[in-house]
């Protein structure tokens, strides 16, 4: 089976899938046997510059050999207990996520959207136990064209008719304001908010950069009114953006930070939910959990990511390419590009409505060695790994000034 499946061509993988994979997907018709780094290499051994960088789950890039080596070693020790025990590695993760991002406390957990969920429950249990909100009074304030992930309570406050149709009944306790208004916010703060919840950047809404000011904005009211203030750093954290995390930025720091993607190095799924002591010592044993939450492996593999990380390395480059990259685009600007959005490493870009879609201008990019995805209608999303070097992104730039000098 397995060797049958090796001498596939890409074709015949493609048509393989259709029969037996749900479609809730549209991958670019590119199937990937292996990577290094930025490079991702496809069955007929045709190399790509990787521009996505799994929605900046490998901000590192493919197998670092750093990531790789934790993993490795750990595998051959000790790789599940669930928290029915303990194990050795999670208290060092813990302190070192704890320290690196400047809060007390962890709870770790798999995936992004498991972390939105934990984030969510933690709110409300604080709002019940420590601010006194009337049990089952609770809100929560999001922002439109937020991104948080796919579960049922997730979905009930995003504003995508696609991710909503035909999955309600939805869960309620939550108001949604328009997203970079302050003045929208604060008219939906009330004695019953438990917290405010926005990414610092948006990245599925195509990388919508708030004014300056937004997040600390954010931050002083919901001090002022008494509500937490969670920040859904699962896309723009861990060094996208130039800094440690989005928020850094305007010097913010929130009462929970959410994190994924990255922290499991493109190894495993690893997310946790970072808060304050007085927030996350709500939970008491039993009351929330996971099996594979805080495993061995995963907790290595998030340790040495912080690891990276706590040189300053990732965050450097992501803010010097960023240049590299903010320079490129605007030189596309009135040639295909009619407007872009980008902070560190990470950019949403407009394509002219009348070179093609973002689909369409992805595949041409893919036809030409480079992979990107779009978001909505005309609008690409640039996120190389932070490893990428200054003349991939230049050529990566110049192929993309090439597809639409082509037109459609
Ligand atoms: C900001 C943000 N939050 C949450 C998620 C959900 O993460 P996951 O797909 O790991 O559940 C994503 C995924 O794109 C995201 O971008």
């Amino acid at each position: 089976m397995t060797s049958a499946a090796r001498t596939r061509s890409s074709a015949e993988l493609i048509g393989a899938e259709e029969p037996v994979l749900a479609h809730n997907y549209h991958p670019l018709p590119v199937v990937v046997a292996r990577a290094r780094g930025a490079w991702v290499e496809d069955v007929e051994g045709r190399r790509y510059l990787d521009m996505l960088a799994g929605y900046s789950a490998l901000n590192f890039g493919h197998r670092h050999p750093a990531l790789t080596e934790a993993a490795h070693r750990q595998l051959d020790r000790l790789t599940l207990t669930s928290r029915a025990f303990h194990n050795d590695r999670l208290a060092e993760f813990a302190e070192r996520l704890a320290a690196l991002t400047g809060l007390d406390m962890v709870l770790p957990m798999n995936t992004g959207a498991e972390a939105v969920e934990s984030a969510v429950k933690v709110a409300r249990k604080w709002a019940y136990d420590v601010k006194g909100v009337p049990a089952g009074e609770a809100t929560i304030v999001v922002a439109s064209d937020n991104f948080h992930g796919r579960t049922t309570t997730i979905v009930s406050f995003s504003t995508d008719e696609t991710a909503r149709a035909g999955f309600g009944p939805f869960t309620p306790g939550f108001r949604i304001v328009p997203y970079n208004d302050l003045a929208a916010l604060e008219a939906a703060v009330d004695e019953t908010t438990a917290a405010v919840l926005i990414e610092p950047i948006q990245g599925e809404a195509g990388v919508n950069i708030p004014d300056d000011g937004y997040l600390a904005g954010v931050r002083e009211l919901t001090r002022r009114a008494g509500c937490l203030f969670v920040a859904d750093e699962i896309q723009s954290g861990l060094g996208r953006t130039g800094r440690t995390l989005a928020v850094d930025h305007e010097s913010v720091v929130p009462d929970m930070v959410l994190l994924g993607k990255a922290l499991g190095g493109g190894i495993v799924p690893v997310s946790a939910v970072v808060a304050r002591r007085e927030v996350l010592g709500v939970l008491h044993p039993g009351e929330h959990g996971s099996t594979f939450g805080g495993n061995p492996l995963a907790a290595a593999v998030g340790t040495a990511v912080v690891e990276l990380l706590e040189t300053g390395e990732f965050q450097r480059r992501a803010a010097e390419l960023g240049v590299v990259l903010r320079d490129g685009l605007e030189s596309l600007v009135g040639r295909g590009v009619v407007g872009f959005r980008s902070r560190g490493l990470w950019a949403g870009v407009d394509v002219d409505p009348a070179l093609g879609t973002g689909r369409e201008v992805s595949e041409r990019l893919m036809r030409e060695g480079v992979l990107v995805k779009d978001t909505h209608g005309s609008t690409i999303r640039l996120a190389p790994p932070l490893t990428v070097r200054g003349e991939e992104l230049q050529d990566a730039l110049g192929t993309l000034g090439k597809v639409l000098g082509q037109g459609g």
